[in-house]
């Protein structure tokens, strides 16, 4: 992958969508997440052209991005969501997204919690046989148990989510006592799920995961007599982050799935449904942000200092995370020196990019941060009573805020400070 291809170049200019980059940063200011439509629409087209199976549902997980603008455009693509709580499912009802097209794959909720998405007629994923007890009282319609399958992979250790010592799913062995459970309750309808991490580029783990998972689902239907309704693959589908990384095959993987599927096709009644609940490839690379450079230091190292720091994309930090970054203004100059891009936070962690080779940056330069478009503007806060960024949506050739950026008045909206304690005149 060479990420410059990301942008079209007029007259030595840099546009992302159509749209004149320092054109954006002057109009909107920066920190500035900006959103293409068509990028959405595509990594969507991609997907189902891809994974074109009978009976087969695509649920963005939300927890990627929830801005409700991009949501709305998910949803008019037919695609259903996964959600990780009550709030968010409750949010994409609000869009409009039908219950039916909602799964929800929460984790160490309380019964007030489960009760409440279980009220809104929306399937959970138990995440424990404890949760699905919390509310056997009450039992759903359908009841599906996320199975840790023994393997797991993500980018990072940080975003593997199966395997040995991982905090999500139960064991095959467990999960059939579930299903028991959940049978002697008298519910009539069921599922299964499994996630095993985030960010895999290689299509091979997902043929050896989902024939595992495959294999899991059978032995279980066959030890409990249960027909799924629904079998959950999770999410996982990676998007390169470094140049020269190959983009995941989705060809291999629609193969690969399909393999899986005639395999176990017992496993396949005329009514159940496969669902695959991809977050960051429908949104990563829709969406890039723009950044200011506020100060440039060359001493021991060269450091650029910018108005975008762990506020505003936390990954890096927080799992060592690779973004490119390349400069709006001198994107045509060859990178000059490695840098450390770091923003306005009272930490030394606080670096969007370590060792990154980067054109020759001076104050006011514009620079634009790939892959914005997952688990940035979602994982963003106000440390340091920092604002979260603005975000635009391109629509065509249209420009629309789809979020204005925090005030201080908005950030501190929800302190409250005890009477006795204000200020007073003496
Ligand atoms: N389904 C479930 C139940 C999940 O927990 C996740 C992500 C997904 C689907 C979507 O995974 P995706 O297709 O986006 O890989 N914050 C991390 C990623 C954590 C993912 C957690 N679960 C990051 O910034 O890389």
């Amino acid at each position: 992958m060479n990420f410059i291809d990301s942008f079209q170049v007029k007259e030595n200019k840099l546009f992302f969508s159509g749209k004149d980059l320092n054109d954006l940063a002057e109009k909107y200011g920066t920190p500035l997440i900006v959103y293409s439509r068509k990028i959405i629409e595509d990594n969507i087209d991609r997907l189902n052209e891809s994974l074109n199976f009978n009976n087969f549902s695509l649920h963005y997980a939300m927890k990627a991005n929830y801005n409700p603008a991009l949501l709305s455009i998910i949803r008019n693509k037919n695609v259903g969501i996964d959600a990780a709580n009550f709030n968010e499912v409750s949010l994409a009802l609000r869009i409009g997204f039908k219950k039916e097209s909602i799964i929800a794959s929460p984790n160490n909720l309380d019964r007030r919690e489960l009760l409440n998405i279980k009220n809104t007629g929306v399937t959970i994923n138990f995440d424990d046989i404890s949760q699905f007890e919390t509310i056997s009282d009450s039992p759903p319609d359908t009841v599906s148990f996320r199975i840790n399958p023994g393997i797991g992979k993500g980018e990072f250790e940080g975003t593997t989510t199966g395997g040995k010592g991982s905090k999500f799913g139960i064991p095959p062995d467990i999960a059939i006592n579930g299903y028991k459970m959940a049978i002697k309750s008298g519910v009539q309808r069921f599922g299964i799920h499994m996630m095993t991490g985030s960010n895999v580029l290689d299509a091979s783990f997902f043929r050896e995961s989902i024939g595992i998972f495959f294999s899991i689902a059978s032995r279980i239907a066959n030890e409990t007599g249960i027909d799924f309704d629904f079998i959950d693959i999770g999410g996982g589908f990676g998007v390169p982050y470094r140049s020269g990384e190959n983009p995941l095959d989705l060809k291999k993987l629609g193969l690969y799935i399909s393999e899986n599927i005639s395999k176990f096709k017992d496993l396949f009644k005329n009514k159940t449904r496969l669902i695959a609940e991809p977050g960051r490839y429908i949104i990563a690379n829709s969406a890039i942000i723009l950044t200011k450079v506020t100060s440039v230091k060359s001493y021991d190292k060269y450091i650029i200092g910018t108005d975008t720091g762990m506020n505003i994309l936390i990954r890096p930090a927080l799992y060592g995370a690779v973004h490119p970054i390349i400069s709006v203004n001198r994107f045509y100059d060859k990178a000059e020196k490695k840098g450390d891009i770091v923003g306005q936070i009272c930490e030394n962690t606080d670096r969007i990019g370590k060792d990154v080779e980067i054109q020759k940056c001076e104050i006011g330069d514009i620079l634009a941060i790939l892959n914005g478009g997952a688990y940035v503007a979602s994982m963003s806060s106000n440390y340091n009573l920092l604002p979260r960024a603005s975000e635009i949506l391109i629509d065509e050739d249209r420009l629309f805020l789809i979020r204005r950026k925090e005030e201080l008045d908005d950030m501190i909206s929800t302190f409250i400070i005890p009477e006795h304690l204000k200020l007073r005149e003496k």
